[in-house]
């Protein structure tokens, strides 16, 4: 494969945080308030929350005008109909969401959803105005195996399946090995690197070297105020998407401006 690795500096660090099935309304709105008023300020890094669906429009609502973007957890395919207990893209949109984890491990590995069905889950927030971070990762068994990168191909061939060079403008991938994901278990920064690559050259072949450099990679599983700035030093981890070290909003907040101190060291 082609080396398509770029200097980075088109590409903004990407911190979002996945509240998962946590929190209550009040507490999902406090924790909102705070990180406005302990990130709303930064300037150099990308911010987000994904709330359970009951608090996207009230989140939205507080961080309206901010830097913090809300996002869902899931979508539905189809863009209404008889689907009790599912939640299509033109909802979210109108209750201030303006992008859609797919493919998260727990979806796939707890709720059982398929390559396939993250596909038309792409296509369906894509196709509703939403932008789309799509999960992709191992299993330990398959790392044991090594077949990671084997996984991690067939997801994202799945997973972008008919997606044009264009709408990849608003795909980010989230490289989440499934082993790391609420473990405690971090992949190593190299760990994390090799799979990046892997990725950002796969996007290179399908598409183009351009389109790979200019695409965001963040790493998903563990992520914590003292294992950011290590993982970010990889040339091609360009956030963190994370679970709970997000609700908590000092934890959050430390996460966030320490990708911001490596973007003003100029590490990033
Ligand atoms: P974690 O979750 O940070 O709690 O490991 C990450 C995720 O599921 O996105």
């Amino acid at each position: 494969m082609s080396d398509t690795r770029k200097p980075r500096a088109p590409r903004r660090p990407y911190i979002a945080g996945n509240w998962k099935m946590h929190l209550t309304l009040d507490e999902a709105v406090r924790l909102a308030d705070e990180l406005k008023r302990r990130v709303g300020r930064i300037r150099s890094v990308d911010m987000a929350v994904v709330p359970s669906f009951p608090f996207i429009a009230s989140v939205a609502e507080r961080l309206r005008g901010e830097r913090i973007a809300v996002g869902a957890q899931d979508i539905h395919p189809a863009p209404s109909g008889a689907y009790t207990g599912g939640v299509s893209g033109p909802p979210l949109r109108s209750a201030g969401a303006t992008f859609v984890l797919v493919g998260h491990s727990e979806r796939r590995h707890v709720f059982g959803e398929s390559d396939g069905l993250c596909a038309e889950k792409v296509h369906a927030g894509l196709d509703h105005g939403l932008d789309v971070v799509l999960c992709v990762g191992e299993k330990l068994t398959e790392r044991q195996s090594q077949m990671t990168f084997e996984v991690v191909e067939r997801q994202l061939r799945t997973g972008l399946e008919g997606v044009g060079a264009a709408a990849m403008a608003h795909v980010t991938i989230a490289y989440e090995p499934v082993w790391a994901i609420g473990t405690g278990l971090t992949a190593t920064p190299a760990q994390a690197q090799e799979v990046h690559r892997f990725i950002r050259e796969w996007l290179g072949d399908r598409y183009d070297a351009a389109l790979a450099a200019a695409t965001r990679i963040q790493y998903g599983g563990s992520v914590k105020p003292d294992n950011v700035a290590g993982l970010l030093d990889g040339p091609d981890v360009d956030g963190g998407l994370v679970g709970g070290a997000s609700l908590d909003a000092g934890g959050f907040a430390a996460i966030i401006t320490a990708a911001a101190e490596t973007v003003s060291r100029g590490d990033f």
